[in-house]
């Protein structure tokens, strides 16, 4: 009955934008054939990802809707981070990542794993062990937790972010925080190959951000890829985040996943989702967009069919891991609390309703790539 609703909703909502917009909004101009159960992923070749906060879900009618209908791929934003899972102390409390992996099995969908290596939060507890007990605690550590935890989800996390944002913020260099400062970059080779021991079936990624506006970032994360390929070390994907600003130009989302698919690995944008604002320090004096008009999201929905047209058009078909959104609706959205922003990054609004930019990537899945400009 509730979804009978909800693709009435979808229905209207795209006949209302399609006669208001008519000819000039070519995004939405397309059969999209929402008259029965279908979401995102029946319209793709590409694994579709939604990132979700299980417990959120599980609570949610409306959100396990739109998430089970749309996505068959997963991600937890938080619940398989070394931060959530042990906070406190070295036993993992596992509660919610098996909650998440029931609803996987339930609606038959992949489970990807982020993170398992984090620079991001690490527990005090573990640095003020290493502080007192020096790097070969860490080392030990670091082993037993990575096998503890891909060793139980192993029938069902097919793949694992298993270092996240090594590099620093806008440049090619190794961000100078706990991991690195405890064993240099060698934590990095460590990581992946502790995860590889304990499944040897895991795909293992090395997932950062910014590579579509930092080009030193994007050559030292690729240079640094294709170094751990050459010595054998056990990597076979990239993720790209892909928290984009809309000033972000089609040619540099281009070359960052032509250059990510040059290292011949697995291709994962991970984590997609677009502000009109800009989170960069640098124009902290730019004046804030505050609202949302019809124009804006129009704007948006064509960029993200842009994304998908170019992921599908560089990445060879045998590289596409699938494009995964992060929070994927502008109520639960990370980014409004994280920087204090009014924002509306996603592809469904804050009543859980699809936006034109829900539209404008379900056209991007379906268009001939022929059409594609760059
Ligand atoms: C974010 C979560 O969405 C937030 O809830 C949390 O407070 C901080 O982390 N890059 C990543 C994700 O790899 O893990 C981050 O997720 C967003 C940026």
């Amino acid at each position: 009955m509730y979804l009978k609703t909800l693709y009435f909703g979808l229905i209207s909502v795209l006949l209302i934008t399609s006669c208001k917009q008519a000819s000039q909004d070519q995004v939405l101009n397309q059969d999209i054939k929402v008259s029965t159960n279908k979401g995102l992923k029946d319209w793709s070749s590409l694994p579709i990802g939604g990132a979700v906060n299980i417990s959120k879900v599980l609570k949610d009618s409306k959100l396990d809707s739109i998430t089970h209908t749309n996505f068959n791929s997963i991600t937890a934003t938080n619940d398989m981070k070394m931060y959530a899972l042990v906070e406190h102390d070295s036993i993992p409390d596992f509660t919610r990542v098996d909650s998440l992996v029931a609803y996987t099995r339930k609606h038959d969908m992949r489970l990807f794993g982020h993170a398992l290596v984090w620079y991001y939060h690490v527990p005090e507890w573990i640095t003020n062990m290493t502080n007192k007990k020096g790097a070969a605690w860490a080392d030990a550590y670091l082993k037993k937790y990575i096998t503890t935890v891909v060793t139980r989800y192993k029938d069902d996390v097919v793949a694992w972010d298993v270092v996240n944002e090594a590099f620093a913020d806008k440049s090619g260099e190794f961000r100078g925080e706990f991991w690195f400062n405890t064993f240099g970059k060698d934590y990095i080779e460590k990581a992946f190959r502790y995860a590889h021991d304990a499944d040897p079936d895991a795909k293992l990624f090395y997932n950062d951000f910014g590579h579509e506006r930092h080009p030193e970032k994007l050559n030292g994360i690729v240079a640094m890829v294709n170094d751990l390929v050459k010595r054998d070390v056990p990597i076979h994907g990239i993720g790209l985040q892909m928290h984009l600003e809309m000033d972000t130009t089609e040619k540099a989302i281009a070359n960052a996943l032509k250059l990510a698919a040059s290292t011949g690995l697995l291709v994962h944008i991970s984590e997609l989702d677009i502000i009109f604002n800009t989170r960069d320090e640098n124009a902290k004096d730019k004046p804030k967009i505050t609202t949302l008009t019809h124009d804006m999201e129009m704007v948006q929905a064509e960029k993200f069919k842009q994304v998908v047209m170019l992921y599908r058009k560089h990445v060879p078909k045998a590289q596409q891991f699938g494009i995964t959104f992060w929070d994927f609706n502008d109520r639960d959205t990370w980014i409004k609390p994280f920087y204090d922003l009014k924002e509306w990054p996603t592809i469904f609004d804050e009543n859980l309703d699809p936006k034109p930019g829900y539209y404008g990537f379900l056209d991007g899945l379906t268009t001939g790539l022929e059409n594609a400009t760059e």
